[in-house]
């Protein structure tokens, strides 16, 4: 990266920052790289000081910039035998507390906490839980609040709930309308859906479970340091942390404050 390109990528980030309150300073350089530049390309602009100049001015411009920025693939029971573990690992834990309460942290358009819904409700856990699901994108948390996903992933879905452990039929949790699943609003009943900036807001409980999975890839070390001691502080003592695959607790600052779980599969549990 030159300096001149490094330059006009710190201050269109610090004057998104000090303008609307979106703090991207310390995202992961490569990919924030290559989506500021589809950004500027899609504006059919030249150059990144040119996109700046758009963002600043323009608030509908930015509603664009934040969803090109943040990466929202996801999916039902993503990588199912973390799912398999969970039931085998924590569940037997949860059973013993009265009341649970679940973070999930970067939710995107909500096919993880749905499919944690059903996994409590399969283990008779469901009316015991409190789900927070946050993201720190409107739009995604809108789509996550609705509960319909194409009817064409279901196919693909009713797989990954098989291999997570699932118990019954799937096509029990949803019903079809035209292009759509809508998702029994029984598995609503105990979500709340929220705006939450991982980058600049604090904890806002106190959690049994925390999941994080596939958010801290995006970040750098400065940033993932910050949201580490944000889910740490949020968990209550012995409370249990999911990450993503590629997402580890070793060699940062709260590697010995967990034990592992169930190491392949990213679950930790607080120890101090
Ligand atoms: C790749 S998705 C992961 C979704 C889900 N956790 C999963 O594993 O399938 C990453 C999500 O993190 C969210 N995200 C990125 N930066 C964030 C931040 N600073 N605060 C909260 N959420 C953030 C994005 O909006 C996106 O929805």
């Amino acid at each position: 990266m030159n300096n001149l390109e490094e330059l006009e990528i710190q201050l269109l980030l610090e004057g998104v920052f000090r303008h609307y309150g979106f703090d991207f300073r310390n995202y992961a350089l490569a990919s924030i790289k290559r989506r500021i530049w589809n950004a500027v390309r899609a504006e059919n602009l030249r150059t990144i000081s040119g996109l700046q100049e758009r963002l600043l001015h323009d608030p509908v411009c930015l509603e664009r910039f934040l969803l090109g920025l943040s990466v929202n693939v996801t999916s039902m029971f993503r990588d199912p035998t973390f799912y398999l573990a969970f039931r085998q690992k924590v569940v037997p834990l949860l059973r013993t507390y009265p009341f649970i309460r679940i973070w999930h942290a970067g939710c995107s358009t909500g096919e993880e906490v749905y499919s944690m819904a059903i996994l409590l409700h399969e283990e008779g856990l469901y009316h015991r839980c409190r789900i927070y699901a946050t993201d720190m994108n409107e739009s995604v948390l809108r789509q996550a609040k609705a509960g319909i996903f194409s009817i064409h992933l279901m196919q693909e879905y009713t797989q990954l709930y098989l291999k997570a452990g699932g118990k019954y039929s799937f096509s029990e949790y949803y019903t079809a309308a035209y292009d759509n699943a809508i998702f029994r609003s029984t598995l609503k009943e105990n979500l709340i859906f929220s705006q939450h900036n991982l980058a600049t807001d604090s904890s806002f409980n106190e959690f049994n479970v925390i999941l994080c999975r596939n958010v801290l890839i995006y970040f750098n070390n400065t940033l993932q340091d910050r949201v580490h001691k944000l889910l740490y502080e949020s968990l209550g003592t012995f409370g249990i942390l999911g990450l993503g695959q590629q997402e580890t607790l070793s060699l940062t600052k709260y590697e010995d404050r967990y034990e592992e779980l169930e190491r392949r599969e990213k679950l930790y549990r607080r120890i101090q």
